[in-house]
């Protein structure tokens, strides 16, 4: 994504840092296998696998989630508009990124969880709470959302992509309790009647009935 002309500074950073790694990865390894310096070893070691941790998290998050691209600020005031986020509401944002949603909804009086499966934007996350002093109301859970139960949330914002839609509607209409409701940001869920729309692209779901268990997938 881009932002005021250039590009957009996480991934600029995170393009650089694994830039960065991996050059010191293969400098230290010339080093091991060419000059005989055994001792540095222990760091090639140390940065070959803090470089495979973030490369599987990036195709991780491409297979069973979406890659990262944040959500604009206007959308981001969209959704929670849309959704009604009030003041003691609890708000997960499902792939929270730099956790621009969880700060925006902690604003706004809520409590904010997110999930992130990838290491470095779960941290950028967890910095971002903290500078914008609102720490104490936000939860930023390093991992995946597949394997968490949301029956206890009244708002969920999602960024996700069209091949997650179907499981993700499954998966919130047998779990949400009554009244909670779904902000999605681009991405329509295949069967589950809209509540309301912006002209932006956020789209509104609310759990209507007790839980059922599962969905039709046509
Ligand atoms: C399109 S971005 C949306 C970021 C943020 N919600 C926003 O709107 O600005 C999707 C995010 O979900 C994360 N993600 C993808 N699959 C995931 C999974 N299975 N569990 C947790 N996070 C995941 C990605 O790393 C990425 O940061």
């Amino acid at each position: 994504m881009t932002k005021g002309g250039g590009i957009y500074p996480y991934l600029r950073a995170a393009a650089i840092f694994f830039a960065a790694v991996l050059i010191l990865a293969l400098g230290l390894a010339f080093g091991v296998i060419w000059l005989g310096a055994g001792f540095l070893i222990a760091p090639v070691i140390v940065l070959s696998l803090l470089t495979a941790v973030f490369l599987v998290a990036i195709l991780y998050s491409v297979f069973f989630g979406a890659p990262f691209l944040p959500t604009d600020r206007r959308n981001v005031e969209e959704m929670l508009r849309l959704a009604g986020v009030r003041p003691g509401d609890t708000v997960y944002d499902l792939g929270c990124g730099d956790g621009r949603i969880l700060v925006a909804a902690a604003k706004a009086g809520a409590a904010a969880e997110g999930w992130e499966i990838n290491p470095l934007l779960w941290l950028i996350a967890r910095i971002n709470a903290r500078r914008a002093g609102l720490a104490g109301r936000i939860k930023v859970h390093l991992g995946d959302y597949w394997f968490e139960r949301f029956d206890q949330v009244d708002v969920v914002t999602l960024f996700l992509i069209t091949s997650q839609m179907s499981r993700m509607e499954r998966k919130l209409r047998s779990e949400l309790r009554p009244g909670s409701r779904v902000a999605s940001y681009v991405f329509k869920f295949p069967t589950w009647p809209l509540k309301a729309k912006s002209g932006s692209g956020v789209y509104l779901y609310v759990q209507e009935t007790k839980p059922e268990g599962s969905v039709s997938d046509s």
